[in-house]
This record gives C-alpha cells, sequence and structure tokens, in this order.
C-alpha cells in the first residue's frame, strides 16, 4: 500500500487532529526535544511553571517576550496549510486540538481550533479574574501589571504542574461524542507523545472505534498505540495525505 494513499474522507467520516511542535519545526520555531530539557538556555521548571513565575517573574516575561518576539517573525508552512484546507472540506466533521502555543494554526485560516496550552500572544492577571486577552507586547523592562487590579499579568499558557482549562477538554470531549456510531479518524502530528493529557487521546480514541494515524519525523513513545504511522516531515507528510 502507499504510505501516503490519504484516508477516505467522504461522506460522513469525522477528523480529530492532535497537532505538536514537530509541525512548527519546519517554520523555525525549534521543538522541546531539541533543546535537550533546556529551554532556550532555561531549565524549563525556572521559565514554564508557576513556582518559577513566583520565584522570578522578570524572568518568565523576558524568556516569554524573547518567544513573543521570535514566533511574531514567523509564518505558517505547508503542514498548517493542509489542515486548514481539509477543515474548509470538513466543516463542521473536523477538530484541530494543538498543543502548541505559537498560533500558527489560527494564521494559516484553521478555525475549529483548540489551543490546550494557551496562546503565547495572550495574557491574563495572576491576581484576578478578568478573562485573558490578546497581548503582543514583549514586556522586557518593567513587570506588565493588570489595569483592573494591579496585580502581575502572566503568560495565558498551561505550565508544568498546571491543570489544563476544563473547557478544552469539554471541548474535544464533545467532539468525540459526537463520533459516536459514526466513521472517524484520529489523527496526530509532530508530537513526542510524552505529554498527557494529549498523549493518552490516541488509546482514547482507539477503544471508541477511531482509526489512528501518526505523522511524526521518528517514532515517538506511544507509536504502537497507532494503527498506521507516517514517518517525515509534517510539512511533506500532511499535504499528501490530506489532499
Ligand atoms: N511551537 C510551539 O508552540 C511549541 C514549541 C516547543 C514546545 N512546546 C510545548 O512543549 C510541549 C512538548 O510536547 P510536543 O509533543 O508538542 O513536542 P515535543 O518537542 O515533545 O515533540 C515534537 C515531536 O515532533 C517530531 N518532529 C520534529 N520535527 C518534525 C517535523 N518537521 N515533522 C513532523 N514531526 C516532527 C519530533 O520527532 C518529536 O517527536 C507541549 O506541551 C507544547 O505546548 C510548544
Ligand atoms: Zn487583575
Amino acid at each position: 500500500m502507499d504510505p501516503l494513499a490519504p484516508p477516505d474522507l467522504d461522506g460522513d467520516t469525522r477528523l480529530l487532529v492532535l497537532t505538536g511542535a514537530g509541525v512548527s519545526a519546519e517554520s523555525g520555531i525549534p521543538t522541546f526535544r531539541d533543546a535537550n530539557g533546556l529551554w532556550e538556555q532555561h531549565r524549563v521548571e525556572d521559565v514554564a511553571s508557576p513556582e518559577g513565575f513566583a520565584a522570578d517573574p522578570a524572568l518568565v516575561w523576558r524568556f516569554y517576550s524573547l518567544r513573543r518576539e521570535a514566533a511574531a517573525q514567523i509564518v505558517p508552512n505547508a503542514g498548517h496549510a493542509a489542515l486548514a484546507d481539509v477543515e474548509r472540506r470538513l466543516g463542521d466533521r473536523f477538530l484541530l486540538a494543538t498543543q502548541n502555543v505559537d498560533g500558527l494554526h489560527r494564521v494559516a485560516g484553521s478555525e475549529r481550533l483548540v489551543e490546550m496550552h494557551g496562546n503565547l500572544f495572550t495574557s491574563r492577571c495572576a491576581g484576578c479574574d478578568r478573562p485573558p486577552f490578546e497581548d503582543r507586547v514583549a514586556h522586557h523592562g518593567t513587570l506588565p501589571r493588570c489595569d483592573r487590579c494591579g496585580g502581575l499579568l502572566r503568560p495565558h499558557i498551561v505550565w508544568f504542574g498546571e491543570a489544563l482549562d476544563p473547557a478544552v477538554l469539554a471541548r474535544i470531549d464533545a467532539f468525540i461524542a459526537g463520533c459516536k456510531g459514526k466513521r472517524w479518524i484520529f489523527l496526530a502530528a509532530g508530537t513526542s507523545g510524552a505529554v498527557y493529557p494529549a498523549a493518552g487521546l490516541v488509546d482514547r480514541c482507539r477503544r471508541l472505534g477511531a482509526e489512528t494515524v501518526l505523522v511524526n519525523l521518528e517514532a515517538p513513545e506511544n507509536v504502537r498505540s497507532f494503527g498506521r504511522v507516517v514517518t517525515g516531515r509534517s510539512g511533506d507528510v500532511l499535504p499528501r495525505l490530506l489532499r
């Protein structure tokens, strides 16, 4: 069988996609693994945990400000575009759940999108319940403060040790519930299968009857959970697989 033979997406088939850092690699955003446990020379727990933020909010804001500046220069690649295209064909039979915070899926045109780990260009108040808001500013100098309560602002990112927003999980659950009794496909791309709960999605979807497909540069930890594995770069593979 042609390893790039497209799955049958006609008729009533649903498609749930999970993406990770690998999908943005060809746009020039380094994946987590590339960094050898360090993230831009910092220990991840220092810059991406609530404890790190409490200890040194200025360091955390310098780190995320650099990431904002870098990501603002970057454009989506052919993998992002292929996912936006297939959504235009499937409409509400499609949902994209991403672990990426770089916002590139939305720039590429994805609309039925769940950003599981938050968004680099969104901030929220660490002190009050003001809703998260768009914030593209690089806060290198003074610490940004909430104009409602004066508390510290923080990046709207799910850090290590933090729970995912229940609304995010509910949206994925609702999509999966809607697949009951239908033909459906779970497609993961560019994700190492190491970060839960995203990594557990494949087993859950397979148990519930989904066809499961993985597109990744190499075989990740949970590779055996997938019915079909296509190794390669997502920018090459996704446009051919979803043609
Ligand atoms: N772009 C981003 O927003 C970004 C970048 C780094 C880390 N993160 C965060 O770090 C965590 C890491 O989990 P993860 O699974 O997303 O990333 P990961 O770095 O753990 O895994 C990335 C996977 O992508 C594969 N890969 C690399 N280049 C690829 C390519 N061109 N095509 C296809 N696959 C490729 C790698 O082999 C690896 O298995 C997530 O929580 C995520 O929020 C986000
Ligand atoms: Zn506030």
